[in-house]
């Protein structure tokens, strides 16, 4: 789909009590992995709770485009993988949309093969740096033929006839850039090595294991994490059962904590303890979440949330709390606007570089909206109004983000005025679900 048609503004209105039961859309991260190890696998694999957002099927057109059979049969997705070393050459360039995942995992994925891919996508991606991952894939050998200015899309890629195997030292907290240089490793002879001071999701350090990968990870008396990833080996296609993302149970939890009289379980959330910070957060600011049926499903802890309205106050999250909780800072700011006193989030650095500068945008949201904060360098403090008198009322300017998008409709359902966003089309990227999901339980979004 493309996103340069007419915006589609979007309202929320003050809602009465949420209630009832909603089941968010598969992870994210794991839905991307999912398409592409299992792209990349000899053998078949399945998949079911896939996230069918316009990102990761994003990723499944360029598996395709190199050589993967992927189909749906039922609520099944099935891919008939090419076996590790044998992608083929798109013949054209790879169009990645809004999907940063989607696309820095396979710059990484395709680098080291001796053949030559472009990556396009949409202006909120082709003005993220891609410097983050092309510098790593250099030291590999791989050339970067053509690029916009610092480093951004569209950028076209030859691998080297033999790449040489690296050990990278992550600069940044980024599972992104950990994942891109392991997945080049995994076409590069020898053992490529990634260094991570500061540990973020681990979604393809376990994905690939279970893929038959030989990948081993040793944590340092520093707590930093080697992770050692041995090239050329042979993996298998699998079966995988993606839990629900926490990062989209964000919406609806945020949104029953700050509705009065509100009382919902959100069903079959991914519970990795490198995703849930938000939900550490809250507990902390005097939500009232219950985990339930806490269990693991093919290798990740998931459980059922039940959530209720409760009366939140400010807190000071740590910055060594931002990996565990990278995307959910926009939400974070809106339960923060309903809480009593200051909540004051550091650490935020990388939010300048998503869909869009997130910590701008929240800003500007929620000043839109007469909520009180003070966006910093790499913090924001947001001072919160009980009940929310006197909020909404505002326009916000989402910027092609799908989480600025819907973490102001959120707002919306708590504020005293609705709340308006100049466009929800972006939504669709990673919860296409959400505006009937919200209206389930209650909400008044049109
Ligand atoms: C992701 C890593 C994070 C996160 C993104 C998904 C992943 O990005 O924000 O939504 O699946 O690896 P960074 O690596 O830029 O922190």
């Amino acid at each position: 789909m493309k996103h340069t048609a007419e915006p589609r503004p979007a309202v929320a209105r003050r809602s009465e009590k949420l209630r009832g039961a909603a089941r968010v859309p598969g992870d994210k991260s794991i839905s991307h992995r999912s398409f592409m190890f299992g792209g990349l696998a000899s053998g078949e694999t399945r998949i079911t709770g896939l996230l069918e957002g316009e990102d990761v099927m994003r990723t499944g057109e360029a598996m395709k485009a190199m050589g993967a059979r992927i189909e749906k049969k039922g609520d099944m997705w099935i891919i008939s993988g090419v076996g590790n070393g044998a992608l083929l050459q798109p013949e054209a360039p790879l169009d990645f949309g809004n999907a940063g995942t989607g696309s820095r995992l396979t710059m990484g994925l395709v680098g080291p093969y001796d053949m030559e891919t472009t990556f396009i996508g949409d202006a909120s991606l082709s003005g993220r740096p891609m410097g983050r991952v092309l510098e790593p894939l250099r030291q590999m050998g791989v050339q970067v033929l053509k690029a916009a200015p610092g480093d951004r899309m569209p950028i076209t890629l030859r691998g080297p006839r033999h790449a040489a195997p690296i050990s990278y030292r992550v600069p940044m907290a980024s599972a992104q850039v950990k994942s891109a240089v392991l997945l080049a490793g995994l076409n590069t002879p020898g053992v490529t090595t990634v260094i991570e001071p500061v540990m973020t999701r681990d979604h393809t350090e376990k994905m690939l294991q279970g893929f038959g990968a030989n990948l081993t990870v040793e944590t340092d008396e520093q707590g930093v994490r080697h992770i050692f990833i041995e090239g050329q080996g042979k993996l298998t296609g699998q079966t995988i059962a993606v839990p629900g993302d926490p990062s989209s149970a964000g919406f609806p939890l945020v949104a029953a904590l700050i509705v009065p009289g509100s009382d919902i379980i959100i069903e079959n959330v991914l519970m990795n303890p490198t995703r849930t910070g938000l939900l550490i957060t809250l507990q902390e600011m005097g939500g009232d979440i219950e985990i339930l049926n806490p269990r693991n499903a093919g290798g990740e802890d998931v459980a059922d949330l039940r959530v209720r309205s409760s009366e939140l106050k400010g807190v000071a999250v740590p910055a060594s709390r931002a990996p565990s909780m990278i995307d959910e800072y926009p939400v974070l700011a809106v339960a923060a606007a309903f809480a009593e006193g200051e909540t004051l989030m550091q650490g935020l650095e990388e939010l300048r570089v998503k869909e869009s500068d997130r910590l701008a945008a929240v800003a500007r949201g929620l000043e839109a909206n007469g909520i009180d904060c003070t966006e910093g360098e790499a913090t924001l403090a947001v001072r919160g109004r009980p009940g929310g008198k006197g909020l909404g009322g505002g326009t916000v300017k989402t910027h092609l983000d799908h989480r600025i998008a819907m973490s102001f409709l959120i707002l919306g359902l708590a504020a005293e005025k609705p709340v308006t966003i100049d466009d929800a089309a972006m939504i669709a990227t990673s919860f296409p679900e959400f505006m009937g999901l919200m209206k389930g339980l209650g909400a008044e979004i049109e």
